[in-house]
């Protein structure tokens, strides 16, 4: 029986996603590696150190720059995210996510948010949602991020729950992968290639149902 929700942030509660891109982006074109939307699929869901390390591998400049520069320009692109979230506000709640929540909360669900950001509890400040999540994976606590299930493991853990009491939420292919691996029913949000390994996957947030999700997962 299912008896919570893990929810991702960036991507599934609001468009952070599109920050991140945009502010990866500009550092990428000023390190002399340009790249696309097709290839920021990949750095979705994944660490600020382990997203540089990705674009680096893509300009064939891993070898080029010491520890201590990596940091120094994922601390740029940060500074840069961060510039770019301070214009939120509870209207950026992608459509249909505080539905979603409301009808969570009056399953008596509970929710947790596993988001591999540092930046997550201030986004949710800003979203006016702090409330909502009480229960917040700390990503820095963690010896492996996404694709390894451990953020949605401990997520459940803080509810008190087993994975399988639990649906994760991802709009990332490394968080499906996570939320599989954990052993919880994966709620895929985007296009059908990026979220085929979701046990269900809607297009837009607008579409997630919750009775319709705790239907699919009467019939796995
Ligand atoms: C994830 C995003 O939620 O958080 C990634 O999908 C991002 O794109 C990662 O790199 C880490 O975020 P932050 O805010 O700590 O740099
Ligand atoms: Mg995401």
């Amino acid at each position: 029986m299912i008896k919570g929700v893990v929810f991702d942030l960036d991507g599934v509660i609001t468009d952070t996603a599109e920050f991140h891109y945009l502010a990866w982006k500009e550092l990428g074109e000023k390190i002399g590696i340009p790249f696309d939307r097709a290839f920021n699929e990949n750095l979705k869901g994944i660490s600020r150190m382990d997203s540089l390390e990705r674009i680096l591998e893509l300009g064939n400049k891993q070898n080029h720059y010491s520890q201590e520069e990596k940091e120094a320009l994922a601390h740029e692109k940060n500074e840069q995210y961060k510039e770019l979230i301070k214009q939120i506000t509870p209207s950026d709640i992608l459509p249909g996510i505080s539905t979603f929540i409301e009808d969570c909360k009056s399953k008596q669900l509970k929710l947790a948010l596993a988001s591999a950001s540092k930046n997550g509890p201030a986004i949710l400040e800003s979203l006016g949602l702090k409330e909502e999540f009480g229960t917040i994976v700390d990503p820095a606590s963690l010896a492996k991020g996404k694709p390894d299930p451990e953020i949605f493991i401990k997520g459940a853990e803080l509810l008190g729950l087993k994975a399988e009491e639990c649906i994760g939420v991802e709009d990332a292919e490394a968080g499906i992968a996570a939320v599989n691996a954990a052993g919880m029913f994966s709620v895929g949000v985007g296009n059908a290639e990026s979220m085929k390994a979701a046990d269900l996957f809607v297009e837009h947030t607008a579409d997630l149902n919750l009775e319709a999700i705790l239907q699919a997962v009467n019939n796995k």
